[in-house]
Parts: C-alpha cells; structure tokens; sequence
C-alpha cells in the first residue's frame, strides 16, 4: 500500500500543482457466494479484498468538482450545481455520480466547498472484482469526511449504488458497495438486502490452511448492458407471476408450485435465486459450526446453478471452475454478475500453484486467452488511511 499511497499524492500534485488534505481507499471485493440474489431482496455473503482503490482529495475556493487518474488522459470538472446523472460520462460518471448521489442523500450540495480528486487503483477493472464499487466507496467516505456529512457506511453503500445505478447506468444491487464499506479483515459480510442488516462472519481459511485463488478469465462484461437486465427484468416477472414483492418471498417449498405458473425459463431464473438464498444462509451455518473446508459443495452448487438455471457463466469461466475442482481445489464458483470475470477457487495453500499451472495449460489447449491467477485476502473496508 505504501507505493500506491506515494503515487496518489505525487498524481495529486502533478493535475493540481498542491497536496492534498489526505488519502482514503476502498476495496475491491470478491462474491464468496450469493449471486444475483442482491436485487432479489435475498442474502449475500461477499468479502473486501487487500486489492484498493486510493483517492487523494483537496478541498477548492469555488464550486468545481475536478477528478483525474491514472487511467485517463484528461482532467474531468463538473460545478456542484450543474451535478446530475445526465451530464456525467465515461469513467468520471462514478466519482462524480457519487457527489450527486450524496445530494441526493441529504447533503447541501450549495453549502459544501468544490474538491479536487485524484484516483489510482490497484484493484482489476473487468475481472468482477467491483472495481467501480471500489472508486464509489473511496469516493464517498472521502467527501463524507470532508464536507463533513455525518453519514454511515450502509448509507454510504447506498449513495455508492445509486451512482452507479443513474449516473453509470448499471441497475445492479447494493452487494459491491456494502462488501467495500463494511468488510473486516479476515471476515465476509453477511448481509440481508431486504433490511439491510449485516453481520460479520469469520472465514478463518488462513488458520485452515487455505487460499482464495482468484482466475480472472480476462473476457471482459459489462453491466450496464444486456444480460444483467435481462436477467433482472426475468425475476422481477417471476415475482409478480407469482404475486410476491420479490423473489426473497418465495421459499424451496414453494418452487414446486412456481414451476406449474411460470414458464420454463423463468422457473429456472427463479430457482436459481431461491436456492442461492438457501445456500448462503447454509454457507454461513456451516463457516460457523465446521469451518471454512465443509463449504466446498455449496460453492459447486452455486456454480451449477449458475451455469444451468440462471444461464451466465461462460465456456472460460467453466472450464476455470471444472479445472480447478480436478486439481484439488475444495470448491469453486464464477463470481460477480458473470457474462466473464473471474472464478473463485477455495484451495489448500500447498494446491495453488499446482491449480494455476493446471488453469493455464487448460485455457491454451482451449485456444482461450490466457487467464491472470492470483490470491487474495479477506480485508478491511473503507476508511482513511
Ligand atoms: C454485480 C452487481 C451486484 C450483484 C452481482 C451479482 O456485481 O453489481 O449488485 O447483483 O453482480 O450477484
């Protein structure tokens, strides 16, 4: 962290010619299981992962909001009275989605100084990791602390998630954005997206001598269309076929009836969702009274399910899941909203480099692109560093 830190501030001072007040971050996060179930209203248990986004930010005389990074060629400035989803565009929608999402939660968007940003990232854009989650977080707690909003993290969460939803255009859940505002280190967020409570649940794989092996597929997705509207508008049809809410309402008991009214996709849609829900609240069960080697089922199941009945893997993310198992991996799922990204592998510390050799001598025979593996840890949230 020490390096990003050291960049973000001398990238600071090269756009804006001063330092900035101080550097806050937010982590990427990796879905342990509970795919698709957010907007559903149902469970998820994700986890903060030690990849970061850092945002340095000095307070202005005037009114302008000004965001660069190291990702992009030009300074992008907005005033904070000309701020709304319509005006924002490409990669500087999610910063400053953020600061009219914040308007729209309550800050006095007339009261509070402009800011200058600076953002760098250590966390892969592409790979299903939420590094748009990571900039909206970083972002968020940022300005929080210095327009001095008084907001807490699951209302950062949600300020996070409606950027993303207006200014970027995605209609995605509040996973990504709770994941990098509540983690812990060592533990994933349990949270219920009906009422929004969480807890934290210990995963203990360092003390049961495991990995989080990450297989980013390298095909790249992206939210804001197609597939994961698609897939939303589907559930949202099952719920009012069957006349709940949302699909949260419908229990394992129920699919039987489901399967008669709803039509052959969107039964296997809403499945998926059920037993996901089931599966998260069993994953948690099982993390508590056996530890972190007995979930390894349920995260194939998850795969499966995925695969089969919500119909958003794809030939490289299955084949990094079925590598993986064949080479002692203790389970394996794609995570994140899917279409590409990456897979998750549970693996034996001992495995991993056996796992990764086996993953990329299997995407070559495929004729696939070659895959970037990698481990990662269970982190803390965001904060000021
Ligand atoms: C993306 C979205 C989340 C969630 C997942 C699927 O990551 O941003 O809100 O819906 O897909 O579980």
């Amino acid at each position: 962290m020490t390096d990003i830190r050291d960049d973000v501030v001398a990238g600071f001072e090269s756009a804006y010619g001063r330092g900035p007040v101080g550097i806050w971050s937010a982590p990427g996060r990796v879905n342990l299981i509970g795919e698709h179930t957010d907007y559903n209203e149902g469970f998820v248990l994700p986890f903060a992962i030690n990849r970061r986004t850092v945002v340095a930010l000095g307070p202005r005389d005037d009114t302008l909001v000004r965001v660069a990074s190291e990702y992009a060629d030009e300074l992008a400035e907005i005033a904070l009275d000309q701020l709304a989803p319509e005006r924002l565009r490409d990669w500087s929608a999610y910063p400053l989605g953020v600061a009219w999402a914040l308007g729209q939660f309550g800050a006095d968007l007339a009261a509070v100084p402009g800011v200058d940003i600076y953002i760098e990232s250590t966390v892969p854009v592409g790979a299903g990791l939420s590094s748009s989650a990571a900039i909206e977080s970083a972002v968020a707690v940022a300005l929080n602390d210095v327009w001095q909003l008084g907001l807490d993290p699951q209302t950062l969460a949600r300020v996070g998630q409606l950027a993303e939803n207006k200014a970027v255009g995605a209609p995605t859940g509040i996973m990504d954005q709770s994941a990098a505002l509540l983690g812990r280190r060592d533990h994933a967020v349990f949270l219920d997206c009906r009422s929004l409570e969480s807890e934290l649940v210990d995963l203990g794989f360092a003390r049961a001598g495991l990995e989080v092996l990450i297989i980013d597929t390298g095909v790249a997705h992206d939210h804001a269309t197609g597939g994961y509207a698609e897939r939303r508008a589907s559930c949202e049809a099952g719920a009012r076929t069957l006349g709940v809410e949302s699909l949260r309402d419908v229990g394992i008991d129920d699919l039987a009836r489901a399967r008669e009214v709803l039509d052959d996709v969107t039964f296997r849609r809403v499945r998926h969702v059920v037993t996901e829900n089931q599966r998260v609240l069993d994953t948690v069960r099982v993390l508590r009274s056996q530890g972190p080697t007995a979930i390894g089922e349920l995260l194939d199941a998850s795969h499966v399910s995925m695969r089969d009945d919500f119909e958003i893997s794809v030939p490289e993310l299955d084949l990094a899941v079925e590598t993986a198992q064949a080479n002692g991996a203790i389970g394996a799922r794609m995570t994140g909203g899917g279409f590409g990204g990456a897979a998750i592998a549970l693996v034996p510390s001992e495995g991993v480099s056996r796992i990764q050799v086996a993953i990329d001598g299997a995407f070559a025979e495929h004729g696939f692109g070659q895959p970037t593996t990698f481990t990662v840890t269970a982190a803390d949230g965001a904060g000021r560093d």
